[in-house]
């Protein structure tokens, strides 16, 4: 069997603890990763306590209050506020989601915040995602045509156009690809179920032409093959989509091309 170890001093340990509001009396306590790589330390554990009486109820709401009024130097993403961009995502109480749209009375006890699990990290709670971009833009995400652009628009029949439902709302987290096992391990060859789930998003557009030439692009052992239907991607969907059913669709239509 595989032995992992960790490089030595590599544990993250308990850092600071951040002086609590003077006069609060409605405190929750926060847990959270801090690594800045400019400073040649160890990554650790910063805690907070957040006055819940002057503060939004999402988990957002408590970092930015962190940022603006304690610790200025925390790095987070965030843009929307609204679980649109996906900018926001991180592991907040064990499970990768929004924290924009995770709610503070969601979680019991002190709010632990990490990055999504097994990404390189930039800084505090950011992760770096070019590969994961890359891996997505490989797949082609635009409509690819061979006949000529028609005057005014691609008509698609409502019955068609339903068939994106699910699947067009994808806000590109990554929390579904950094949840998957198989992306941990093979992560450098395996897809991912956020790339295949926009994958299928294209390959059953009516609209596009290449349906053949996508599928040829993922007969692949590792692109497509490497999910083996461990769900964990369709759990944590903070949209609440479901890649790992995108993928087996993909894997339908390879056989049935064959037969
Ligand atoms: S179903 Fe596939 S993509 Fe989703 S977590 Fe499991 S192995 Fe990963
Ligand atoms: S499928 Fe869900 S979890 Fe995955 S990237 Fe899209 S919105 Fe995020
Ligand atoms: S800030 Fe945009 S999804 Fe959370």
């Amino acid at each position: 069997m595989v032995q992992l170890r960790l490089p030595k001093d590599s544990v993250v340990k308990l850092g600071k603890t951040w002086p609590a509001p003077e006069g609060a009396t409605n405190l929750r306590k926060f847990q959270i990763y801090r690594w800045d790589p400019d400073a040649g330390e160890n990554p650790r554990v910063d805690t907070y306590f957040v006055d819940l009486d002057t503060c939004g109820p999402m988990v957002l709401d408590a970092l930015i209050k962190i940022k603006n009024e304690i610790d200025p130097g925390l790095t987070f993403r965030r843009s929307c506020r609204e679980g649109i961009c996906g900018s926001c995502a991180m592991n907040i109480d064990g499970v990768n989601t929004l924290a924009c749209t995770r709610g503070m009375d969601e979680i019991n006890g002190t709010v632990k915040i990490y990055p999504l699990p097994h990404m390189p990290v930039v800084k505090d709670l950011v992760p770096d995602l070019t590969h994961f971009y890359a891996q997505h833009a490989s797949i082609m995400p635009w409509l690819e045509t061979k006949t000529s652009t028609p005057v005014k628009e691609w008509l698609q029949s409502i019955e068609d156009r339903k068939k994106l439902d699910g699947l067009y709302e994808c806000v590109m987290c990554a929390c579904c690809s950094t949840s998957c096992p198989s992306y941990w391990w093979n992560g450098d060859k395996y897809l991912g179920p956020a790339a295949l789930l926009h994958a299928y998003r294209w390959i059953i557009d009516s609209r596009d032409e290449a349906t053949g030439e996508r599928l040829d692009q993922l007969e692949d052992p590792f692109k497509l093959y490497r999910c083996h239907t461990i769900m964990n991607c369709t759990k944590t969907c903070p949209k609440n989509l479901n890649p790992a059913k995108a993928i087996a669709q993909i894997k339908g239509m390879m056989v049935d091309r064959v037969i």
